[in-house]
């Protein structure tokens, strides 16, 4: 998808002109994966807009960096008051905001941690991702998710996303949406960027973490939404042969929201449409973000913008 351009990007710690945020080909990131991210969305409601679970992003994007041993010299408040600077210079919403940080120019070699660390906040308008309400088709990649003790998957790391890109050009290709990774030990873990939910039998199953998932901010927020609602919550390893039988299946994500899955490996899944626990979920969840539920979780920073872009 074409990224279209804003006027500003905030740079450690200064906004400057979207043209400026350029690297030098040398720095560390460019050949040896350094780098940290992440994807927020910010939403418009009647009478604002607000950036959704903003602080617990930005905790996110200070633990992936711990991970990997990259301090970045900002709070978490900090980061906070950088996205809502950049989201009201810009002024557009709806849109993504895409923080990103990375070891940079200075040293060749794999050890990076004598490069300057380079922390970044860019956004743009953005609406749908995946298949809105149509649901999407998807495929059991043959691509493994990365295998404890070797790509860390609780760091949303640059780095992680060339097995994503596995994932996802291989479902391109052979005609799929996506597709949905198993761990290395044959259980579902989650898609190329979003994490994965089972209905079955009245009951709400995921993935736990220790099976290769990332920790989504989305998926943390339909667990909390469902309990809310007394729809019972199972974190277990999953087999993949329950894609083929469950009542319901969907797609958590910043970007995916909250997508269901059509078919799986072209075996329908129910009959193909929203299901119900689905759809209750999904309701709940664009209630708050559209502002036609209250925010009785403050999950919505608000944002001073002006003239909403249509996108
Ligand atoms: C691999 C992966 N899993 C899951 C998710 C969903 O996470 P979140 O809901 O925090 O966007 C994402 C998106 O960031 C992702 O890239």
């Amino acid at each position: 998808m074409p990224i279209q351009a804003t006027k500003s990007i905030w740079h450690n710690g200064e906004l400057i002109p979207w043209e400026q945020a350029n690297i030098h080909v040398m720095s560390h990131v460019v050949h040896y994966g350094s780098s940290i991210f992440e994807g927020i969305r910010c939403y418009e409601q009647k009478e604002g807009a607000g950036v959704f679970r903003l602080h617990e992003h930005m905790q996110r994007f200070l633990h992936s960096g711990k991970i990997y041993r990259m301090e970045l010299p900002y709070t978490v408040e900090e980061l906070c008051a950088a996205v809502v600077d950049v989201v009201e210079t810009n002024n557009a919403v709806p849109c993504y905001i895409r923080p990103v940080a990375f070891r940079g120019y200075g040293e060749i070699g794999v050890n990076g941690m004598k490069c300057p660390t380079e922390v970044y906040v860019a956004n743009f308008p953005w609406s749908n991702f995946l298949h809105g309400n149509e649901g999407t088709n998807v495929c059991v990649s043959s691509w493994n998710r990365l295998a404890p003790n070797t790509m860390p998957s609780l760091a949303k790391a640059g780095a992680n996303y060339m097995n994503s890109q596995l994932i996802r050009m291989e479902a391109t290709v052979n005609g799929y949406d996506e597709g949905i990774a198993l761990d290395v030990n044959g259980y579902l873990s989650e898609g190329s960027g979003e994490n994965l939910f089972i209905v079955r039998g009245g009951t709400l199953y995921t993935s736990p973490l220790a099976n290769s998932v990332l920790n989504g901010i989305t998926r943390d927020s339909i667990i909390v939404i469902a309990r809310s609602l007394g729809i019972p919550v199972v974190e277990q390893s999953l087999p993949r042969e329950l894609l083929y039988v469950c009542d319901e299946a969907f797609f958590t994500g910043t970007a995916a929201e909250v997508t269901h899955l059509r078919s799986v490996d072209r075996i329908m899944v129910g009959d193909g449409t929203m299901g119900p626990i689905t759809a209750t979920l999904h309701k709940a969840f664009f209630d708050i973000v559209n502002g036609n539920a209250p925010d009785k979780y403050n999950w919505l920073t608000p944002v001073k913008v002006h003239q909403p872009v249509g996108v």
